[in-house]
Formats: structure tokens, sequence, C-alpha cells
């Protein structure tokens, strides 16, 4: 080893001790004749100083320094004079006294340097990652995934699942995303896909009969990329055999709550709590509903129908749904200024056609524009159902399920961090399940599935898949932190007619069903168990435990949300010859 000890490592314990040091210069001061530099390393930071006396050879060197040098350092730990000591940082009881310094390498000019109090622009970061990762909140981020996913291992080791990798390059499978495309040299014209998740080769190990199966899995999706999606990400993924929805959802409560007390030292109670999707829709518009605060969505569609307001009434006798939710204490907060910029948002994002309020007054009255088209009784309803005091304010909307769901959904998340109705270190986990089976594909005309096509029905609506699709309710569970979908999986079909029947309503008819997962339709056939199981996204689990909003924050090498690498410019361009082995040829329009 070059050096006996880490930048983070020396104490008051090792005063006295000659001891060798490398790392980083991360700050150089110098004080007419005595320079003390930050040596930085992964563990820490140590103070450095070296003195006149350290000799000419030496101070040259110091001079020549500078940010972002490794060097290494040889010297005697001593005590920082009383009252100099930083309380701060672990090392900040001593400093080194260095006799002799080495430079095992120069840094150019860096375009930022680690240390520095503002964060350079997420561009130039994502060019210079190897300095962006050398930040301490980089660092710290990369050692708690690191510690994340372990935790994760040895609580599935712990529990009897067994590790397997399964293939990068294969065929496509639906988990609705489009697909990374590799072409194949041999078989010119054809294509594998790459995984967009390792579902069905999990399911075909459970029918192999390995019972318990877990990876730390990569996947690849092409589609349109947010703060919490990256064309690849990484699943904790993980499938069981003989087992029902309980069993699987118990399994992750038993890695949460180990999670959260090793890391975040958090005691969680279980079973973690659950909602139906129907009830999560009713409350809170989303089937990922961030439940650290209340804000409930009331539906007052009946009082909506027999009031005088035309929009509310036409609202009501059309099937549709009046709902608000009440921001308490909100009406200071809530300008008319504000209101109309709340009133936008729903209307240019979701297609609402406006946002109605109610402000309840001191004395108790509802004040609103439109309050003059409500009888006192209405005005009295409308107060009794919301649950209004003197201060609160009412925001309501008319319109289809779909668009008072996203409107209010959006509307609650917004003022809900706006006025700071939960605290942001607060977690909390839950469970939303029985899905949905399908959703409907208006375009196509016809079902999609709302999980992924193997997904097995409750067993009370199997009936449904003939006469009511739309009302069947799936084995399907997600796991919900704060707000975010970390994670999702259902019970799966075992048996190949249902599945067959599952793809029919999807529009795969016989034929095409064969060519696709003929494989697995087989498989199913010789001796399937019953099935199901769970992929945790960690990328998201790590920025939650993190408390980072941005999950390129907790990767080391992210994708811009243009799917582009900074770093290394992929995707790029590749030798005519390679296209030509492969059998591609670029069109003009390609390059348009
Ligand atoms: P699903 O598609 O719900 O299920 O994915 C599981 C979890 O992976 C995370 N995730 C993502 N994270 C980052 N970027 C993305 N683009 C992205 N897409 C998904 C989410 C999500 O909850 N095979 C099934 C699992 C199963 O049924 O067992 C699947 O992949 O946290
Ligand atoms: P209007 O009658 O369109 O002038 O609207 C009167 C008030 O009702 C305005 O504050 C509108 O934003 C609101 N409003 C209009 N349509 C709706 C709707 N569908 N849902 C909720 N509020 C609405």
């Amino acid at each position: 080893m070059l050096r006996t000890h880490t930048c983070g490592e020396l104490s008051v314990e090792q005063v006295g001790q000659t001891a060798t040091l490398c790392g980083w210069v991360d700050t150089i001061r110098d004080f007419g004749g005595v320079t003390f530099i930050d040596l930085r390393d992964r563990y820490g930071r140590t103070q450095v100083v070296f003195n006149p006396d350290a000799g000419e050879e030496v101070l040259k060197l110091v001079n020549s320094l500078r940010s972002e040098f490794v060097i290494k350092v040889v010297g005697k730990v001593r005590a920082r004079p009383a009252g100099q000591e930083n309380k701060k940082i672990a090392t900040g009881g001593i400093e080194f006294l260095a006799s002799h310094l080495e430079v095992l390498n120069e840094s150019l000019t860096p375009p930022f340097t680690p240390g520095q109090k503002d964060i350079p622009g997420e561009d130039l970061r994502l060019k210079h990652r190897y300095l962006d990762l050398r930040r301490e909140q980089m660092m710290s981020t990369l050692l708690l995934r690191s510690r994340i996913i372990k935790g994760m291992r040895d609580y599935c080791a712990d529990n009897g699942f067994i590790d397997v990798e399964t293939p990068i390059l294969g065929r496509s499978t639906p988990e609705g995303a489009r697909d990374y495309l590799v072409p194949s040299r041999v078989f010119n014209g054809t294509f594998y896909a790459l995984p967009q998740s390792p579902q069905i080769y999990k399911q075909i190990m459970m029918i192999a009969g390995y019972d318990r199966y877990i990876q730390v899995a990569r996947c690849f999706r092409d589609e349109d990329l947010r703060a919490d999606r990256q064309p690849e990400f990484t699943q904790l993924d993980l499938e069981m055999s003989f087992v029902d929805s309980e069993d699987v959802i118990s399994m992750i409560d038993g890695m949460m709550q180990k999670l959260a007390k090793d890391i975040l030292g958090i005691e969680l109670q279980l079973p973690l709590p659950r909602l139906t999707f129907d009830e999560a829709m009713t409350r809170f518009g989303h089937d990922a509903p961030d439940l650290r605060f209340e804000m409930e969505i009331v539906d007052c569609t009946d009082v909506a129908a027999n009031c005088g307001f035309g929009v509310f009434k036409g609202t009501a006798e059309a099937g549709n749904f009046v709902r608000g939710i009440n921001a308490k204490n909100g009406a200071s907060k809530y300008s008319r200024r504000k209101i109309d910029e709340l009133t936008s948002m729903v209307k240019e994002d979701f297609g609402a056609k406006g946002l109605a309020w109610f402000r309840c007054e001191d004395d108790g009255t509802l004040f609103s524009p439109i309050a003059k088209f409500f009888s006192e009784d209405h005005l009295e309803e409308i107060k009794q159902k919301m649950g209004a005091e003197p201060g609160d304010l009412m925001l309501f909307i008319a319109d289809t399920w779909e668009v008072s769901c996203k409107s209010l959904y959006s509307l609650r998340k917004r003022i809900g961090a706006e006025m700071e109705l939960y605290d942001p270190k607060q977690m909390h986990f839950s469970w939303i399940v029985e899905f949905p089976m399908f959703d409907r594909d208006e375009e196509n005309d016809r079902w999609s599935a709302m999980h992924h096509p193997f997904t097995a029905p409750l067993e009370e609506c199997l009936s449904q898949l003939d006469d009511a699709p739309e009302k069947s309710r799936a084995q399907a569970y997600d796991l919900v932190i704060n707000g975010y979908e970390a994670g999702g999986g259902t019970i799966r079909i075992h048996d190949s007619a249902i599945q067959q029947k599952v793809f029919g309503l999807l529009g795969l008819d016989e034929k095409s069903a064969e060519e696709r997962f003929g494989f697995l339709l087989d498989a199913l056939r010789y001796g399937a168990p019953p099935h199901g199981g769970i992929a945790l996204g960690i990328d998201r689990v790590v920025m939650l435990f993190a408390q980072l909003d941005n999950i390129r924050d907790c990767i080391a090498f992210p994708k811009t949300q243009k799917a582009m690498d900074m770093m290394t410019e992929a995707p790029n361009q590749v030798d005519a010859a390679q296209l030509c082995e492969l059998g591609i040829e670029i069109t003009d329009q390609a390059n348009d």
C-alpha cells in the first residue's frame, strides 16, 4: 500500500505517530510560509500542514500544487491547538505535519472543483462525471446505494433466495415500453431486444423448480424520460413459487422493515398499510398517492346535482363528477393570482375546463365568485362535507373521472409541498392492491394489460374475463413510498388456457400468441407451479432513502433526458464496415 491511513482515519488517538496519506488536493491556503492543504479521499479530509522547516525542495513542490493534484505525504499526527478543532469532520481534532511530499499525478485546472459550494450545471457534471463523482454528496449516495443493495441481497439470502442471471440479449418482453434492439450479425435482418425486465425468464425459473429467485437486474426501456425514469435502470427482481399476494407482500414488508431500520434508523410497523386501487383513486386521484399528509378528495356530485351552478349541475347530470379538496388554512396562502396559476395548471396539463373555489371566512360563511348560484343549505352541505373551517380554501373540479383524478391529484401534490404539510424527512410506505386487469386502449379499440400480460386475475374475477373484462381485478400490488411507485408485482397466470384467454383479450390471436410466446405457453404446459413476484426499482428506492428528487443523482453514469451519455457521447455513429456486416443501411430519413 502506498498509504498507511486514509484521509478520514486519523484522530487524537494517533497523535505523535508517523503516517503516510494519499489523496486529492481539495483546498490550498497559504499563510506566508505555512501552507495548509485539505487532502481528500473517499473516506474524508485531513488538514495537512507544511511548515517552513520542511525544507526548500518540499516547499518548492508545495508551491506547484493545484486543485485535484494527487499527492502522497509522509508526516506526523499532531493535535490541533485548543479552540481550532473542526467538529464537523472526523479528523477535525488533529492536523498532519508533513515532512515529505510526492506528486503522484497532476491535474488540469478542473471546470469545477468537487468541494465548491455552488453545484455546477448538470450537463457539465455529467460530462466530467469523474469530477462530479468526487463530490461528497455523490459519494455518500453511491455508498448508500451499495448498502441498500447489500441489505436487499442479505435479506434475500437469509430467506433462501437464489441469485440467477438472465440474458441481456433476448426476445422482446412486453412491459409496455419501446424496446432497445440489437441487430444480429449472423442472421442479418433479425434483432435481439434488450430486456425491459427479466419477467419471462424468472417465471421459467419457477417452472424449472428454483422456487425463490432474485436478481439485481438491469432493465432497458426506450420511453420518455422524467426525473424518476431512466432508459436503463436497475431492479431488485424477485419471484417465488407456491405463494399468494399476501406472501409476496409480507416478504417485501420484512425487507423494507429491515432496510428502514438498518439504513435510516426508522422502525416500520408491519404490516404496511394497504389501499385498494379503487380507494386510492377515490381518495387521492392516483395509484401512487403521497400518504404523508391528508387533504383527501371529497365527492360533492350529489350536492352539485341540485345546485344552481350550470357547470356543476350539468356535470352531475352527464354522469360525471364534482369533487374537491380542502386546503386547510390555505385561504391566506392562495391569493387570487395564485389560484389563477393553479387553474392554468389543471387546464393546460389535464384539459380541465376550470377550477372552482370557495374560501371559508372568519364568520364561517363561504365566499366564492360562484357562491351566488348556491342556496344557503347547499353551501352548508358543502361546508359539512368538506369539513371546512375559517381560513380554509376549497378547490373543485367538475369533469370526467379521469380529469378530476389527475387534476385533484396534482393540486393536492402541489399544495401539500407548497404549504409544507409534511416533514420532507418522513418516510411513508404503503401498498396499493387489486389493480384492474386491463386499461382501455381507445386508439386501437382493445384492452391493454395494466401491469403485464402474465398477471393473474383475482379468483373471484376469473369469470369476468369473458363478460366484463373492465371490471376484473388483478392479483397485483405496488409498493408506494412518499408518492412514488417504488415497486410492482403480481401473482402470475400458471394455466396455459387462462394465459391464452388473456392474450386473446389483449388482441393477440392464437397464432400470434404462439409465435411470440409459444415457449412460455409450452413451459406452462409442463408442470408450472403457482407463482408470483415483484420488482423494486432500486434507483427509486435509493432516491427516496437519500431524500433526493432525481434518480440521475443515484446512478454512477446516468443518461440525460434525451437518453445520452454526456461523458462518452453515446449513442454514436459506427463504421460503415460494421453496418455492412449487420446488413444495415442508414437512410437519409434517419439522418435528418
Ligand atoms: P414494473 O414495470 O412495474 O414491473 O417495474 C418495477 C419497478 O421498476 C421501477 N421502474 C423504473 N425505474 C427507473 N426508470 C424506469 N424507466 C423505470 N421503470 C420502472 C419502478 C417500478 O415500480 N416485471 C415487472 C415486475 C413483476 O411483475 O415482477 C416489472 O418490471 O420502481
Ligand atoms: P364560467 O362559468 O366558465 O365563467 O366559470 C365560473 C367559475 O367556475 C370559474 O372560476 C371557472 O374556473 C370555474 N369552472 C368552470 N368550469 C369548471 C369545471 N368544469 N370544474 C370546476 N370549475 C369550473
